[in-house]
């Protein structure tokens, strides 16, 4: 028997349920344990007030860990830092050209040639696996006159990386990326003016600003050979969890996962990036910003983008691949690796001495696996945050 607590938004079809924590009147079945089949069953429990359950991995399946761990592979590409940048450039300034192709072809009333996209795609694709650092640097580096076709190749380059963070195979991926190449297209409808105007916008300049996501969509529905993917994120990577988006204002489950990840990528680029009316958020500043925006983003595809840029702010609790939970106390400022404190072992079930780790690759121990719920483990915010009290001065 291999046990495993987890919180109830955790819970998944194919899990076999071990217990419900707490009284047994809480929970709404008949059985205490049993191997959890039904979507309908799966949708009492996150109904139901039960906070955590346990699980049994011998029986039923595991919490998916993310396809890749948090940090660098191990490299063994030869390239100095100065060829990767170049690399990385080459392929930022080709697919800046054809972005702007695109965009130009569509405020002429053009076809968009859809192969153009695709092989731009493909090379992000395989840039991000091979020099993603590189290639995710360069892109936070926006000249303004440039800045709505690099944002898009940006976007791109963002939901490819966390595509690959979730687990997302590589087609599903270049689809996601070809969506996120091509989310702001709609932006070519709206007045120069109003998108570069420094400063607020009036009640008349925001409606028709918004108007850019269903413009979008009727540019694309042109397209021959486009995935839907690319369809849905366009016209709704503005919506909000909390119903507050545009245009259609959806909510949680009725915006689509692409478009989930669509709407984190793309302000997460905007937040990072200098333009006319403010500088640019550092990536620590941004995530941590961007956290606190309850009701915005998904949070558990959040976390996931958190992981797959690797910046973590400091508090953040995350499983270690040694079998140690972690609280970050130094998030990883200027490009050092992130420090956290390992203090509790998932196999015992217990607090360990406190041990300082600088997180590693992903071979390593120290190799951060996924973010937790600390209540999940019975641990208190309380006992987190002197956690981090304790240890920042050792940073
Ligand atoms: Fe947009």
């Amino acid at each position: 028997m291999t046990l495993r607590r987890i919180p109830r938004d955790q819970l998944r079809v194919g899990m076999y349920i071990h217990a419900f924590e707490g009284s047994w009147f809480d929970h709404p079945f008949w059985s205490r344990n049993f191997l959890l089949r039904r979507e309908c069953d799966l949708a009492t429990v996150l109904r139901s007030d039960i906070a955590t359950l346990l699980i049994d991995t011998s029986k039923g399946s595991d919490l998916p860990l993310p396809a890749q761990a948090w940090v660098e592979t191990p490299d063994q590409d030869t390239r100095t830092p100065d060829e990767k940048t170049a690399a990385a450039t080459q392929v930022v300034n080709r697919a800046r050209d054809v972005v702007r192709g695109v965009f130009d072809s569509a405020r002429l009333g053009k076809a968009i040639e859809s192969r153009a996209v695709t092989s731009v795609v493909e090379e992000v694709v395989a840039s991000i696996e091979n020099n993603r650092h590189a290639l995710l640097k360069v892109l936070r580096l926006k000249k303004k006159d440039e800045y709505t076709y690099l944002h898009s190749v940006a976007v791109c380059a963002l939901m490819v990386n966390l595509a690959r963070q979730l687990g997302i195979d590589e087609q599903e991926a270049a689809v996601l990326g070809t969506a996120g190449l091509l989310h702001d297209i709609g932006k070519v409808m709206v007045p120069a003016e109003v998108l570069n105007k420094p400063g607020k916008l009036t009640a008349e300049e925001y409606v028709l600003a918004q108007t850019h996501a269903l413009e979008g969509y009727r540019l694309l529905v042109e397209v021959d050979n486009l995935p839907d993917t690319a369809l849905d994120v366009c016209q709704h990577h503005h919506e909000k969890i909390d119903g507050s988006g545009y245009p259609h204002g959806l909510r949680a489950d009725q915006i689509s996962r692409a478009a989930r990840m669509g709407a984190i990528c793309d302000v997460y680029d905007a937040v990072t990036s200098n333009r006319p009316y403010k500088d640019a958020w550092t990536p620590l500043d941004a995530i941590t910003r961007m956290r606190e925006w309850s009701g915005h983003f998904d949070p558990q595809i959040l976390s996931a983008f958190m992981l797959s840029i690797g910046v973590f702010p400091l508090g953040t609790v995350v499983q270690l691949r040694d079998d140690r939970l972690g609280v970050v106390i130094e998030g990883g400022r200027n490009g050092t690796r992130p420090k956290a404190l390992a203090f509790y072992s998932t196999r015992e079930r217990m607090f360990t001495r406190n041990e300082l780790v600088v997180v590693g690759d992903e071979r390593s121990g120290t190799a951060i696996l996924a973010e937790v719920d600390p209540a999940a483990w019975d641990i208190t915010r309380g006992r987190i945050a002197r956690l981090v009290r304790l240890g920042v001065p050792w940073v």
